[in-house]
């Protein structure tokens, strides 16, 4: 039988009242907690600090998630302005935030519609989300309308991989991955996203990382909103 349940920050969020069946139960409270995990190891600290390096001023993070960045903002970093869905994940960032220097506010749910003014944010985050929102296209376009004109977007993706038997192993698992892992694509190529929103990638570099093949082309880059 369906559990109701809130969902939603207790801090001034949006509340929804949700049926929590045996697959809401598992989106909401336990594929947080693997993605902690599995986004958590020490193997990828290395582009978190990466990606966050040069970051400053009023930043727009799109699937905060249980943030695993927070150790790693510079002090250039006036306030960090989260984007989250997932109650589980808010909660498990709140102890990270609490031990961290950085200001963070959490400001919606969706980064296909971010409650902020136009120009309003210096630069945008994104790590291992533009695979899972239901529609990069719309969060990108939301990310360049909040970010003011000649603002950075820094990104960091798993993505589609340029050999083709590990491209073709990657469209095999896909359906699979999406399922368990709540909409998560292994075929995004987070560089073309970003250039057909309109902004102008600076700066690219994509390799394996540690890990199983599918899973382990990353694309790291930083975006600028043209004026
Ligand atoms: C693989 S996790 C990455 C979390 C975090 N960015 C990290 O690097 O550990 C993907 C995140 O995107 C979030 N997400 C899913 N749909 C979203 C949406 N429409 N808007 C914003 N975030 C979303 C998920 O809740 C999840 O926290």
């Amino acid at each position: 039988m369906p559990v109701k349940m809130f969902i939603g920050s207790p801090e001034g969020l949006e509340r929804r009242r949700i049926p929590l069946g045996a697959l809401g139960f598992y989106r909401e409270q336990v594929l947080p907690r693997l993605v902690d995990r599995a986004c958590g190891t020490r193997a990828l600290q290395h582009w978190r600090a990466e990606v966050t390096e040069d970051l400053s001023g009023r930043v727009l993070e799109i699937g905060f998630g249980s943030g695993l960045n927070v150790q790693h903002y510079p002090p250039q970093v006036e306030v960090v302005l989260a984007v989250e869905p997932a109650a589980a994940a808010r909660r498990l960032a709140s102890r990270r935030i609490e031990a961290g220097s950085a200001r963070v506010e959490h400001v919606g749910l969706d980064g296909q519609s971010v409650p902020l003014d136009d120009a309003s944010c210096d630069c945008g985050l994104s790590t291992f989300t533009l695979c899972t929102v239901p529609d990069p296209t719309k969060v990108l376009s939301e990310l360049r309308r909040v970010l003011r004109p000649g603002g950075r977007f820094h990104f960091l993706e798993h993505g589609i991989s340029p050999d083709p038997s590990v491209a073709k192993w990657q469209h095999r698992l896909d359906p699979l991955q999406r399922r368990l892992a709540d909409g998560c694509h292994l075929t995004r190529d987070a560089v073309a996203l970003v250039k057909q929103a309109g902004f102008v990638v600076e700066h690219v570099e994509q390799r394996y990382a540690k890990g199983p093949k599918p899973w382990s082309w990353f694309t790291l880059g930083v975006a600028s909103n043209p004026t």
